[in-house]
């Protein structure tokens, strides 16, 4: 299908364009950023064929809609189509769900829609390319360098500066550029060696497996030393290197929606400032700290970067309520999880890993210790400001995966979705040609495994 010509007649009815940039080969037409927060969007695609989106494009002027922006691209999926992804004024809603039907029904188009403030019968946005991730980094809901009346460093100007300059880096980085290396003070290096010669006493006995045997790879690769802090940039391209985890500097708090989605791609959004100096065994927020000692080490492990990727897969497009339990799920588990080891019970939570209070707290016979169970670990409260009184213990990671997965399913969303790596996109799966393409892909695989099996007979 020729797209250029429709195209152009289509541009016709754009009232909106502020910007055309060229996008990895697509055409990309920026609408105004004002009009974000009123705008439906959809993705819809089209077969090759002669006159399929002038077809198209009838019925949304037959409905008298107005397109305020449009995308083409070859589709990534069927290589026989074309995607395009348009956005209305939220005023159509109504009518635009009569071209919805119309489109999937009169010509037979895939159409997923895509909105964060349509209320009905919509999926809300989320990324599909690692690179829309750029998208909400700056979609914070507070910058940095804000801080509250009781933080430690709330009067002290200098430090308030500083944060402002980890917020600035992280505001300006995009997908694919180098992490920036920052020169940490000696106040900063002196913080950060207390937490680190104290948590590293208590790690032997009370951290998970997985984490003892990545730490030591983390000192000899990555700088961790208790008179250094490792830079983001080189502990990213050690867990790249180990599961294709990858860290992401963040200006500032994200909601959690954009925070699973990030996980979703096996993008973790990072901290790399340091708590203030005053109070070096305590932090309101996550920091450095909590992020390379606490988080770092799980991500490196194969099971656990999968069972943090299924937490992130299972929030895209799915419902707020969804959203919150998700969220919880991912406080009871990546932050605060104990996990069973043989005999014994040990922390693998990022939380209780960055604490050293907390993290002797939560083996002893004080909190109350529940299985972890999706469906009710997703309801259960919790304090942010003192020790948890309940910790879910997992199986094992793998056992996590499952049972995460398992909830998933349970998310009322019209299609499953899938992670491809090798695009470093996501998959939806809602219509048959998508499936038949992942089972000639898994039919691969197997046909490997089996070769595999033969061969050690
Ligand atoms: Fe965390």
């Amino acid at each position: 299908m020729s797209v250029v010509a429709p195209i152009k007649a289509l541009c016709l009815h754009i009232k909106t364009i502020c910007a055309l940039l060229l996008k990895r080969g697509s055409m990309y037409l920026e609408e105004e950023t004002d009009k974000k927060s009123e705008v439906i969007s959809c993705i819809f695609s089209l077969k090759e064929e002669v006159g399929a989106l002038a077809r198209g494009l009838r019925l949304f002027e037959e409905k008298g809609i107005n397109l305020t922006h449009i995308e083409s691209r070859p589709s990534r999926m069927n290589k026989d189509q074309y995607e395009f992804f348009i956005s209305v004024d939220s005023t159509c809603s109504q009518a635009l769900d009569e071209v919805i039907d119309g489109l999937r029904t009169q010509i037979s188009g895939h159409v997923h829609e895509l909105s964060r403030n349509k209320e009905k019968d919509t999926v809300p946005w989320f990324p599909n390319d690692i690179q829309d991730l750029d998208r909400f980094a700056n979609q914070i809901l507070s910058y940095g360098s804000e801080l509250d009346a009781d933080h430690p460093g709330f009067t002290d100007p200098v430090y308030r500066a500083r944060r402002k300059e980890f917020a600035d880096i992280a505001y300006n980085y995009r997908h694919g550029q180098t992490i920036p290396r920052v020169e940490y003070t000696e106040e900063e290096r002196v913080t950060w060696g207390m937490v680190f010669k104290e948590l590293k006493s208590l790690y032997p006995t009370h951290a998970c497996r997985e984490h003892n045997r990545v730490f030591p790879l983390l000192e000899k690769y990555c700088g961790y030393r208790q008179d250094n802090i490792p830079q983001l940039e080189d502990v990213s391209r050690f867990l790249q290197s180990c599961t294709g985890f990858r860290l992401r500097p963040v200006a500032g708090l994200l909601s959690s929606r954009d925070f699973l989605a990030g996980l979703a791609f096996r993008v973790f959004h990072s901290t790399q400032y340091i708590r203030h100096s005053s109070k070096p065994t305590y932090t309101p927020e996550p920091d450095i700290c909590h992020e390379l000692l606490g988080h770092v080490p799980l991500f490196a492990d194969p099971s656990f970067a999968q069972f943090s990727q299924e937490i992130g897969l299972a929030s895209l497009g799915a419902p707020d309520e969804y959203i919150e339990k998700l969220a919880t799920v991912y406080w009871f588990t990546v932050e605060f999880g104990l996990c069973k080891q043989g005999s014994e019970i040990k922390a693998y939570g990022a939380g209780l890993l960055s604490s050293f209070g907390e993290l002797q707290y939560c083996l002893t016979d004080k909190p109350n210790l529940q299985p972890f169970d999706p469906d009710k670990t997703s309801l259960q409260k919790y304090p942010i400001t003192e020790y948890q009184p309940i910790y879910f213990v997992a199986e094992s990671f793998e056992d996590g995966k499952e049972k995460v997965r398992k909830f998933a399913s349970t998310i009322p969303r019209p299609f499953t979705v899938r992670y491809n790596p090798y695009t470093q996109s996501i998959e939806v799966l809602d219509n048959t040609q998508q499936l038949r393409n992942l089972a000639d892909s898994i039919n691969s695989e197997v046909g490997k495994l089996c070769e595999a099996l033969r061969k050690l007979q």
